[in-house]
């Protein structure tokens, strides 16, 4: 109930421009932002079509329900997943059921088409998240490529072999690949839901976007190395690097929600990720010379960002100068996040990423952060990606539906220059990793509930005032030379 009510309180809002629909949608705090998100996109998307059914069967008049609510209850009864409420609402729906289907249906015959996406006129059937293809990532701490395949053809599928072009994953019902550029991810069709399905249940695929695959395949930590995941939950891309370290170092996690990090812990177990350890605070203060950090070797940095790469979030509805002030605090915490990053003294490559497909989320963060660390390098990533970073940086990736057939996306990967030790980057910042509310989060997303360890920075210190100066000293003197 809480769904719809705050979906409903979330469209009002945008018809009313008091807000983007994705800054109401990361607003809101709401338990589960990514089941939220789903439900307002698509009902925002059909909601003429919606309107145009509720009016026709005098549904308000009957249930006093108001307009948002309708909208959002109905589209999750006629072309959603179906209710997710139980009591009087679903009761009341359920009354209605019927003749709210022969409504849609005499729209589809009036319009002669079969789908609810042919009645979208066709510019908003293009934007349509749905059309990218259903990506998986075979978790490889569960089970092997080919085993996957196996079962996955055993259960019906067709398997078509390597894509060897982007656009083999145009594919159609049980049609299947494995992907051109990541050996791990398969594609599907777009409307493959594999969320009873026993390989997704047991844990031997994660859903994820190919896009949201790169930075961990890209960054590629050693196996026995130690590793940051600096703003970690849900936990898709934590997984990932476990699955590539094959269990083996240590993977210290990061996210300042404690309610995320209680849906990644359960994503963790799922995936068999043993190596990490999860805490419950800021980046920000974690300190990088402390005992336990001090010889982090990879740090995978995938900040908050306005999520403007998610297709379903665009919106038109969008107020120009709220994004612009929006996009300006984002880059300015992404820039404080690498800066951060890159003062871990054994530090050797570090991946950024953002779902964002703003400049000055991407480009322009990397390019600041590289003018303050010269100490750092971008490297030139995957040649065959058809899609690069704004120029001057085409070292970088982009994605994009029209590109890539994915989300859109940014991933860079600076590391440190041949010659530069250990103290060329930028000391500054708090040294202790204290607890902050989970709301105080930039654009943190969504929230869930408690587990978590207490993080062994928030143990550390007391000697960090003689390290700074130490690192000071250092700092100055690589300067000079
Ligand atoms: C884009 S999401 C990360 C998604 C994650 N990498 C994955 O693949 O599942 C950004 C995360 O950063 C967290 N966050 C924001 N500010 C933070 C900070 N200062 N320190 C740690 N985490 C932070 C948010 O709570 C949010 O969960």
């Amino acid at each position: 109930m809480a769904l719809y009510v705050k979906a409903a309180e979330i469209l009002q809002k945008a018809e009313k421009k008091q807000g983007a629909l994705k800054t109401l949608v990361y607003d809101s705090k709401f338990s589960n932002i990514k089941q939220l998100f789903a439900l307002v996109c698509e009902t925002h998307k059909f909601s003429s079509i919606l309107q145009e059914v509720i009016e026709a069967t005098k549904l308000l008049k009957q249930t006093k329900l108001q307009m948002h609510l309708a909208k959002v209850l109905v589209y999750d009864l006629l072309m959603g997943q179906g209710l997710k409420c139980g009591g009087s609402w679903k009761a009341m729906m359920l009354k209605h059921r019927s003749r709210l289907q022969a409504e849609l249906a005499r729209m589809k015959v009036r319009q002669k088409v079969s789908r609810n996406e042919d009645l979208l006129p066709a510019g908003a059937q293009r934007a349509s998240g749905d059309q990218l293809p259903r990506y998986v990532r075979v978790n490889t701490l569960k089970t092997t490529v080919d085993d996957a395949v196996d079962y996955l053809k055993r259960d019906g599928f067709s398997y078509l072999g390597q894509a060897t072009r982007v656009d083999d994953v145009n594919l159609k019902r049980k049609d299947f690949v494995r992907d051109l550029h990541l050996p791990e991810v398969l594609a599907f069709s777009p409307r493959t839901d594999f969320h009873e399905h026993f390989l997704y249940k047991a844990g031997h695929i994660i859903l994820q976007d190919k896009a949201s695959c790169l930075p961990a395949f890209l960054l590629d930590p050693a196996p026995g190395s130690r590793v940051i995941d600096a703003c970690a939950a849900p936990g898709n891309k934590t997984s990932h690097l476990a699955a590539i370290m094959k269990n083996k170092g240590k993977l210290f996690a990061f996210d300042l929600d404690a309610k995320r990090l209680a849906t990644m812990s359960t994503l963790l177990l799922r995936a068999g990720v043993t190596c990490h350890q999860l805490a419950h605070c800021d980046f920000l203060k974690v300190d990088p010379d402390s005992p336990q950090y001090k010889d982090v070797e990879y740090i995978l940095l995938d900040p908050s960002c306005s999520g403007s790469g998610m297709v379903c979030l665009r919106d038109d509805a969008s107020d120009q100068d709220e994004d612009q002030a929006r996009l300006a605090s984002l880059a300015s915490f992404q820039l404080r996040c690498l800066n951060h990053s890159l003062r871990f003294p054994h530090l050797k490559r570090l991946v950024y990423s953002t779902c964002s497909i703003h400049r000055q989320e991407n480009e322009d963060v990397v390019t600041a952060c590289l003018q303050q660390n010269p100490g750092f390098r971008l490297v030139p990533l995957l040649p065959q990606w058809p899609e690069r970073g704004l120029e001057p940086l085409t070292q970088c990736l982009r994605a994009s539906v029209s590109r890539t057939c994915t989300h859109g996306f940014f991933v860079a990967l600076l590391e440190k220059a041949a010659g530069h030790g250990s103290s060329q980057v930028t000391a500054h910042g708090p040294s202790t990793c204290e607890k902050r509310p989970a709301g105080s989060a930039d654009e943190s997303g969504a929230s869930e509930t408690e587990e978590i360890q207490t993080p062994a920075a928030a143990q550390t210190d007391g000697t960090n005032g003689k390290k700074k100066k130490k690192r000071s000293r250092k700092k100055k003197k690589a300067a000079a030379e």
